[in-house]
């Protein structure tokens, strides 16, 4: 392009993505039952302030209106998760059809503004029944998935040309059971391997049944809705290359965070590299597992945020910037002065994204990725005019379509990008104290206010490419 912009590749889909329990609220409205989410929450000391989702952005009643904020962003798509307790708030047996109305009201007023809807079905929010029951610790809650998945996809699959089975399995079960700072906030090494095994079952499982459901091609395009998975990851750099000891480190960080689900999905097995204790055995893994969870997919979700830049500091001298890794003697998480940092504290480096989409792609071959997330937490806050200011944002933002833009020009099968998020939301055990959004809610009179990200952003959609600089 002449005019000082880049291009994308035609038909590139721009999106914004939110989840169901971080903006919906109504909680116990229609029949929907509680979720972990709704109890860890609840729990004196487990988010900040004790904010819960409770009430959120109030998106289950305010839906046409957030339905405009997608279509002044001009976007071609919208991720969102359905909520389980609103189809089935036991977690297993016949729906709520309350729960299926809302959401099929919701794709079909997408599909009639032309935004293409993206639906996860587990972001998080598992009945809490279920977890009475052992939650993702026990293997009946894979197949509890996949009914539930099938029970969707019955009544959607006709209208929804994308599904994602999964969103971000690590953190459902390193933060959930193993780190115990997201719900259901347990922390028990056996619990976690449990939980990463039964999800990746699930995943399994829930993309066999989609494909049963819909195998005759219901779409009015002939064709059966595509299926995927969405997995957080980051791309991990040794502090210091030259020395052995981060290299190490960094890789035993890879197969913690990306290799311990993109390795089964990829090639069937856990990574070598996680011993005892950090990976699935056999006590866990039954005959066949590996098959059900390669099932094949139609594309990869790829959630990026952040690197991480590890090293081994043998002096035990804990530098500037450092966060030391607890279970990891002399292990740190470094953070480089020429690096900036979001409001979460998290690394600013778009070269890492470009990075980590060409080694998925390596790993994963032609399968289609998506970037189903990325994006910054910033200190927003609304100007004596009314407006909000989010240059912060727009930089994160535009430096990282620049990234991807080169990966696609470097062979990356890459299709869509979806930012985090459409307007600030519940962030999940920081509360609302972080704000994600190209849209500011003020929670007190839930009105939604366009950030400069989101012009910015609008824009981008429009002309399918970025600023040049
Ligand atoms: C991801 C989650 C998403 C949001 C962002 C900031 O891990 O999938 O819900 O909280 O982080």
């Amino acid at each position: 392009m002449s005019d000082g912009r880049d291009a994308f590749p035609e038909g590139f889909l721009w999106g914004v993505s939110t989840a169901s329990y971080q903006i919906e609220g109504a909680v116990a409205e229609d029949g929907r039952g509680p979720s972990i989410w709704d109890t860890f929450s609840h729990q004196p000391g487990k988010t900040t302030n004790g904010d819960t989702g409770d009430i959120a952005c109030d998106g289950y009643h305010r839906t046409d209106s957030d339905l405009d904020l997608l279509s002044e962003l001009g976007v071609g798509g919208y991720r969102f998760s359905i909520a389980w307790p609103r189809i089935q708030p036991d977690g297993h047996g016949a729906p709520n059809q309350a729960g299926l109305d809302y959401y099929r009201r919701l794709v079909d007023k997408l599909l009639e503004r032309g935004i293409a809807p993206l639906v996860t079905l587990y972001h998080w929010d598992l009945p809490q029944p279920l977890q009475d029951k052992g939650g993702w610790a026990t293997r009946d809650t894979a197949d509890l998935f996949a009914d539930y998945a099938a029970t969707v996809a019955g009544a959607l699959g006709d209208r929804v040309p994308r599904w994602i089975t999964l969103n971000e399995p690590w953190v459902a079960s390193s933060m959930g059971y193993r780190s115990g700072e997201h719900a259901p906030g347990i922390t028990d090494p056996q619990q976690y391997v449990a939980a990463v095994h039964h999800l990746l079952l699930g995943h399994g499982k829930a993309t066999a049944a989609i494909r049963a459901v819909t195998a005759a091609g219901v779409l009015p395009s002939g064709r059966p809705p595509e299926v995927g998975i969405t997995l957080n990851m980051a791309q991990i750099y040794p502090a210091d290359p030259s020395r052995t000891a981060d290299r190490e480190l960094a890789a035993d960080l890879d197969a913690d965070i990306n290799g311990v689900f993109l390795d089964p999905l990829t090639r069937g097995a856990y990574p070598a590299r996680l011993g005892p204790g950090q990976a699935p055995g056999p006590g866990l893994i039954r005959d066949g597992d590996f098959a059900t969870i390669q099932a094949p997919i139609d594309f990869l979700g790829v959630n990026y945020y952040a690197p991480h830049i590890v090293g081994v500091r043998e002096d035990g001298i804990v530098r500037r910037g450092d966060t030391p890794m607890p279970w990891r003697p002399g292990g740190v998480f470094t953070q480089p002065e020429h690096l900036p940092v979001t409001a979460m504290g998290w690394l600013v480096d778009p070269n890492a994204l470009h990075d980590l989409l060409l080694r998925v792609h390596d790993d994963a071959g032609e399968v289609p990725l998506y970037i189903t997330e990325n994006g910054a937490a910033c200190y927003d806050y609304v100007n004596p005019d009314g407006t909000v200011d989010d240059p912060e944002r727009v930089a994160y933002l535009h430096g990282h379509l620049q990234a991807a833009r080169q990966a696609i020009a470097d062979g990356v099968p890459l299709r869509g990008y979806f930012a985090w998020s459409l307007m600030d939301n519940f962030e999940w055990a920081h509360g609302y104290s972080k704000r994600f959004g190209l849209y500011f809610v003020d929670y007190g009179t839930q009105r939604r206010i366009a950030k400069g990200s989101a012009g910015w952003y609008a824009e981008v959609a429009k002309t399918n490419s970025v600023p040049s600089s």
